[in-house]
């Protein structure tokens, strides 16, 4: 199982304290994405850390972006890429996706690449669609690499305080397994109360935590609830 907290633009936990809390849960790849000024602040608590984004290139004039060698020269060990905040704030497309993805790979990072349909979508009918268009452009870029997992990431469900169904949320994840075969996690709202649900889903291989990552407690919890779904 894996269970990954996403901190978004906020400041977070402690590191230090949440590495201490988090160290004993057994057969939980526990993983920390905070904004980029902690990063090493979390290397150096022993954290395994992820950035939230990477560029494809290497260097060059890509003002506020940061490539995978500069990651991995701060002991950083992955990259979240293709948030629902990424595409929908940023523009972010498909393709740039699969492009983040496939270069953060082919350097030796580890890739957590998010999928999702928003509102309007799951209410047109549209979700497989979506989802289908969604991870053939990642599974053309990189096929079923052994460093990358996907997250389910339904935007109506995300900081929303709605979560999926276990239900809704097993029949996505097996789409998306169908179409490439890696781990995916669950996103949107995953609380201390609802991922023991969730995660007890056959197709559901942990977690991408928002909101209740920023707190030592709930974020332990959750992981707890991963430890104990496969034991
Ligand atoms: P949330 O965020 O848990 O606050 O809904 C999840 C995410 O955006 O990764």
């Amino acid at each position: 199982m894996i269970v990954a907290g996403n901190w978004k633009m906020f400041a977070g936990p402690d590191p230090a304290a949440l590495a201490q809390r988090v160290a004993d849960i057994d057969g939980v790849d526990v993983i920390v994405c905070p904004p980029y000024i902690s990063l090493t602040r979390c290397v150096e608590a022993g954290l395994t850390t992820y950035a939230q984004n990477v560029h494809w290139e290497d260097e060059g004039a890509f003002t506020g972006e940061i490539s995978p060698p500069m990651l991995l020269a701060l002991g950083v060990a992955g990259s979240l890429v293709g948030h629902s905040e990424r595409r929908q704030y940023f523009g972010e497309t498909d393709a740039d996706v699969a492009r983040r993805t496939e270069a953060a790979l082919e350097a030796g990072l580890r890739v957590i690449a998010c999928v999702g349909e928003t509102r309007e979508q799951r209410d047109a009918d549209d979700t497989e669609t979506v989802l289908r268009i969604q991870v053939d452009a990642i599974r053309d870029a990189c096929g079923a690499h052994e460093q990358l997992v996907l997250a389910y990431e339904p935007v109506w469900a995300i900081g929303t305080g709605l979560t999926a169904t276990p239900e809704l949320a097993e029949e996505a994840h097996a789409l998306i397994k169908s179409l490439l075969d890696v781990p995916v996690l669950y996103g949107g709202s995953v609380k201390p109360d609802n991922a023991a649900e969730l995660m007890a889903k056959p197709s559901v291989d942990g977690a991408l935590v928002g909101g209740a990552s920023l707190d030592v407690e709930s974020f332990a919890a959750i992981c707890e609830a991963a430890s104990r779904s496969r034991s």
